[in-house]
């Protein structure tokens, strides 16, 4: 949205666009925007709503097709709203994705993120109410009631925040929410709870305030009945962000900062239940009540995130330019953390909390997908070096078990986003229970960074791939400085601290080394392309790697995968086995070696013809190999940090010979914001 700066229809159209190609990432099954039709006079305000089955890029072209859009017209204040859906309510179509509206004249319409879980009943209130719905979302609910309460309003000039803020109040579950209005021309009102919500602002002047004052109203209420009868304190619009002098300031919405990134770089991270509104080019937030741990203002913080990092440079995909990235990735995880000429780790987020963690009796360990397999990789060097029992939690068991938590209890918490909910209500939950919580996020500002007690950023950079690959290995790295910085007074362990710091210190370069087995991995993938399943086997501290492979060759090249335990293989795997199905098996220098030759030989006694991951100077598992990719050797608790980015890079060839889009994975979001 701007202000006295005019911008041409195609203009608006270009950064609404632009906006949402950065979060397809999100999700991307159907689009819609909203913005202001032709004929803006005061009496016949219009809002058009385009909507599109598919990607960003079908949304873009049926933008071009509307007859009745005049690209070329001016606008001096305009506010358009845009959204990519990944369907939770409703199958994935035009009339189901969003911006959903309030009645056939688009009096309201409104974009979401979350889930309102108890939509049922609103729509239910609302049907009685004469209201008729078109389609199966959770969200036109909110379109319709925010109508309701303005049908019955009680005053003329109720504000649109105060609409907004009444419907909040009917709304359980989460969500990020913005409203646009004909009643409201240029006006936006935004708020969330539980779904992440920022406000990018970009002046050529200077702001009136760089922190926001919160302002707060008097009352709360009940129902939808007793709210529309409810008279509300006006509120003192004096106390609000806008540029001084009256000139033009933009204001950008946004799930995720690199939605406006090119744009601005200062940002304003909303909390739950604060409504932000845009009225007259001037910013205000607002709460309905206040409570003791309250901040009393939202500061605009700066973002060091460059463009150019989020963009794809010369790699066909995301996900191949982040599995490349890894060597500095990885670096920039340590940077500044660990001392090679000491000895020593720092996390700083950690430091205060310290005693406290080394006092604990267990750790617990949570996370999905990726995040959970990082955990898994690292539990056994956090149990050699805190000496303390480590659970290793998916958080949606986690909480399907009741889990008992205890004071004494730390939790730590691995997503890359920060936003995965499931994660988010573990961490909710343990915190409730008066546990220490940690996290360890990529993105900073995230839900899960905000709301834990303290925390290690993994400095991965932004990952755009659906695919997790550099958040992997970063978060790999981050538990392991946890477990070194956790050990520091043991004598015991010192000598074994040094070869895992030395191990860290020539990490970027051994990973150098395995991606340069590039070709050779996509020679591989060209014999495999065709196959339909693919198993990855492994034991002890490639355990993870073999389920972390299994899941990218899954999430991408919708080949049925397995992850293995060698350990298991014998129970049950082992009738999988025969000379059709090709076998991955990571063999490497470590205690386990001899176990999994066992395996190994298993396999080849019913006619198995594995490919084997192992060290390049292992002489005796590539006897029995149908093929052998040789990694460099480093110390067995890291070396699950090189064995899996062959089989990454595995993933990305199958997916691209088997012609399906690496980055956008069907059915699947790069963050989960619902349980
Ligand atoms: C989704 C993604 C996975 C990711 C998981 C956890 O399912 O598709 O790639 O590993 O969420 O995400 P997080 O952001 O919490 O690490």
């Amino acid at each position: 949205m701007n202000y006295r700066v005019p911008r041409t229809r195609k203009e608006i159209f270009e950064t609404l666009i632009k906006g949402l190609q950065r979060l397809e990432y999100r999700g991307y099954d159907s689009a819609g925007v909203a913005i202001d039709g032709n004929n803006n006079e005061v009496k016949e305000r219009h809002i058009q709503l385009v909507k599109k089955r598919g990607n960003v890029k079908a949304l873009d072209e049926e933008l071009y097709k509307q007859d009745s859009m005049d690209l070329k017209v001016e606008f001096e204040t305009h506010f358009g709203i845009a959204h990519t859906r990944w369907a939770t309510h409703g199958v994935p179509n035009a009339v189901n994705s969003h911006p959903q509206r309030s009645d056939k004249g688009n009096e309201f319409v409104v974009i979401h993120n979350g889930i309102i879980t108890n939509y049922k009943d609103l729509r239910k209130f609302l049907e009685s109410k004469g209201y008729e719905f078109e389609s199966e979302t959770d969200t036109e609910t909110i379109a319709k009631l925010i109508k309701y309460v303005f049908d019955n309003r009680e005053t003329e000039d109720i504000t649109f925040s105060t609409l907004v803020e009444r419907v909040i109040q009917q709304l359980e579950g989460a969500f990020a929410l913005v409203f646009k209005s004909i009643h409201y021309p240029g006006e936006a009102v935004a708020t969330r709870r539980g779904s992440p919500l920022l406000i990018g602002v970009r002046s050529k002047y200077k702001l009136s305030t760089e922190q926001i004052p919160i302002l707060y109203r008097t009352r709360n209420f009940e129902n939808v009945k007793k709210i529309c009868k409810t008279r509300m304190k006006r509120l003192d619009s004096s106390t609000c962000l806008h540029a001084v002098g009256d000139k033009a300031v933009e204001f950008f919405f946004a799930s995720d900062a690199s939605a406006i990134i090119e744009h601005t770089n200062r940002v304003i991270f909303l909390e739950d239940d604060d409504i932000a509104a845009v009225a007259d080019g001037k910013l205000s937030i607002h709460r309905v009540k206040r409570s003791a741990s309250d901040d009393p203002s939202r500061a605009i913080q700066t973002l060091q995130m460059e463009l150019q990092q989020i963009m794809k440079g010369n790699f066909s995909a995301f996900m191949q330019k982040e599995i490349f990235e890894q060597p500095e990735s990885v670096f920039n995880t340590m940077r500044g953390r660990v001392n090679f000429e000491t000895n020593t780790v720092l996390l700083g987020g950690l430091k205060d909390h310290l005693k406290e963690i080394r006092r604990c009796r267990r750790l617990i360990v949570i996370g999905c997908g990726t995040s959970y397999h990082a955990a898994v990789a690292t539990r056994q060097v956090l149990e050699e070096l805190t000496e303390l029992p480590v659970m290793v939690e998916l958080a949606s068991d986690f909480l399907d078990r009741n889990t008992p938590v205890f004071r004494d209890d730390v939790c730590f918490f691995i997503s890359q986003s920060g936003e995965t909910a499931d994660t988010l209500l573990a961490l909710r939950y343990c915190k409730d229970r008066g546990a220490l919580t940690v996290g360890v996020t990529n993105t900073v500002g995230s839900s899960i960074s905000r709301e834990t007690d303290c925390g290690v950023h993994i400095n991965a950079g932004p990952e755009i791939g659906v695919a997790s690959t550099k958040a992997y290995t970063s978060q790999f790295i981050s538990l392991v400085m946890f477990g070194l910085m956790m050990s520091e007074d043991r004598i015991s362990l010192q000598n074994r601290r040094r070869e895992i710091i030395h191990g860290l210190q020539s990490l970027p370069g051994l990973i150098k080394e395995v991606l340069s087995l590039d070709e050779k991995i996509h020679d591989l993938a060209l014999e495999l392309y065709t196959q339909r399943s693919l198993l990855v086997m492994g034991r002890g501290y490639n355990y993870a790697t073999c389920l972390e492979g299994a899941l990218k060759i899954k999430e991408i090249t919708y080949m049925h995968s397995e992850g293995i335990l060698a350990g298991e293989l014998k129970h049950g795997p082992l009738a999988l086995i025969d000379k059709q199905m090709p076998v991955i098996m990571v063999i490497m220098k470590d205690p386990c070696f001899a176990k999994c030759q066992n395996a190994l030989q298993q396999v080849t006694a019913r006619q198995g013809r594995p490919i084997i991951l192992c060290s390049r100077d292992d002489t005796e598992s590539s006897k029995f190999a149908y093929k052998t990719i040789e990694l460099p050797h480093t110390v067995d608790c890291l070396q699950g940090i090189l064995s899996v980015i062959p089989l990454q890079l595995l993933s990305f060839h199958l997916a691209v010979l088997r012609g399906y889009d690496v980055d956008f994975p069907r059915n699947l979001a790069k963050s989960v914001t619902v349980e």
